[in-house]
């Protein structure tokens, strides 16, 4: 099936500033992608350009297979929920949401019932006649979220939609964007620097760094398989580890130990080997200074599981293991762990 959206080797630049790398992906109609990165690696300028708002320096960007690059802002049918929500306050819900449809000068009768439509998508049926200033910052969200809605856009852009609310709230209407994504078919492109919002809600992520996209795959690939050490470490909780190719093994010094290499790469070759906490199994040793065994630091209770922060005196590392609350109680700050490694991945890059 052709992309709704591809991006073919697109860079932005801010004068001498490269703001987007040399970016290509493509979104399938009706995927809800993310783009995942820390505070300045490009995403909302990505945004920008997609929208129409920001012009691409070189690449292209196609809309269904055609070029866009000559097609302004206001004819792309494409929505876009700002990162600083930008709602009118001196203006009721019901003209806020109504915005898009009064420039387009829709009859009234056709934009009450859009507007009618959109509130009550996204919950808020009966609110029209409030003030923004009456509302909760979780119901303003809903908003801004219909107002983008009510123009019937084929992809909508979400620029960290969720950054300001509190996290109960966040989590509330993550599973209600998702629903809503799903029930209307919309194609979402959404930003989030929160690893875990972009985990539950998207079919694929895109991880950005320093303007350029990593790694672009399902949630459980990106976090199962992340193809470089900024992956790894910016997704979940990693170790990232030093290590050196020897005879087909790769020696990690702070594991005190060789792990297999399925690539068997040649002797003396530096890699990086990602272990997730939860993969790293601790059990009693007498002593922490030998190969292999480390000393508890510190421990950290989250709920579901505990974290144990551990130092490796032989290798002069530290490492973090998510353990059952359980065996983090048979544990002590001081007590002394054997190091054992369920899985792992090894980086070269
Ligand atoms: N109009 C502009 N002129 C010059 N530089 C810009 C402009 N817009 C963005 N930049 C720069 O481009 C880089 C990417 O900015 P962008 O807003 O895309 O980041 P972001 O990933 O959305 O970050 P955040 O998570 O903080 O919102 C930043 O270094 C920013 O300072
Ligand atoms: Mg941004």
């Amino acid at each position: 099936m052709r992309p709704i959206l591809s991006a073919e080797r697109v860079q932005k630049r801010f004068g001498a500033f490269t703001a987007v790398d040399d970016v290509s992906f493509d979104v399938a109609e009706g995927e809800f992608l993310t783009f995942l990165g820390p505070s300045g690696c490009g995403k909302t300028t990505m945004l920008r350009m997609i929208a129409g708002f920001e012009a691409v320096s070189s690449g292209r960007m196609l809309l269904d297979g055609a070029d866009m690059s000559r097609v302004p802002a206001y004819r792309r049918p494409v929505g876009m929920v700002f990162q600083n929500l930008a709602l009118f306050p001196h203006m009721s819900v019901f003209e806020n949401v109504a915005f898009g449809l009064s420039v387009e000068r829709q009859p009234r009768d056709r934009i009450h019932q859009r507007v009618g439509q959109s509130l009550e998508l996204v919950d808020l049926a009966g609110y029209g006649d409030r003030m923004v200033h009456q509302l909760s910052g979780g119901q303003r969200q809903r908003v801004a979220l219909a107002r983008s809605l009510v123009i019937e856009p084929r992809i909508l852009l979400l620029d960290e939609p969720l950054g300001a609310l509190d996290l109960k709230l966040r989590r509330q209407l993550q599973t209600e964007l998702r629903t809503l994504q799903q029930r209307t078919g919309t194609t979402f492109i959404f930003v989030t620097h929160d690893q875990e919002e972009a985990m539950s809600m998207s079919d694929r992520i895109a991880v950005f760094n320093a303007g350029k996209i990593e790694q672009i795959a399902p949630p459980s690939e990106v976090y199962t398989r992340p193809s470089s050490v900024f992956v790894a470490d910016f997704v979940g909780e990693s170790n990232v580890l030093k290590g050196c190719s020897r005879g087909g093994r790769i020696e990690v010094e702070a594991l005190g130990t060789a792990l297999g290499d399925p690539e068997h790469r040649s002797d003396g070759q530096q890699v990086w080997v990602s272990v997730r906490g939860e993969n790293l199994r601790l059990s009693p040793a007498e002593d922490s200074d030998v190969p292999g065994c480390a000393k508890v630091e510190m421990l950290e209770y989250a709920g579901l599981h505990a974290k144990a922060h551990l130092s490796v005196g032989q290798a002069d590392a530290r490492l973090t293991a998510i353990i059952a609350p359980s065996e983090a109680e048979i544990l002590s700050v001081g007590s002394r762990v054997r190091l054992e490694v369920r899985e792992y991945v090894v980086l070269t890059h």
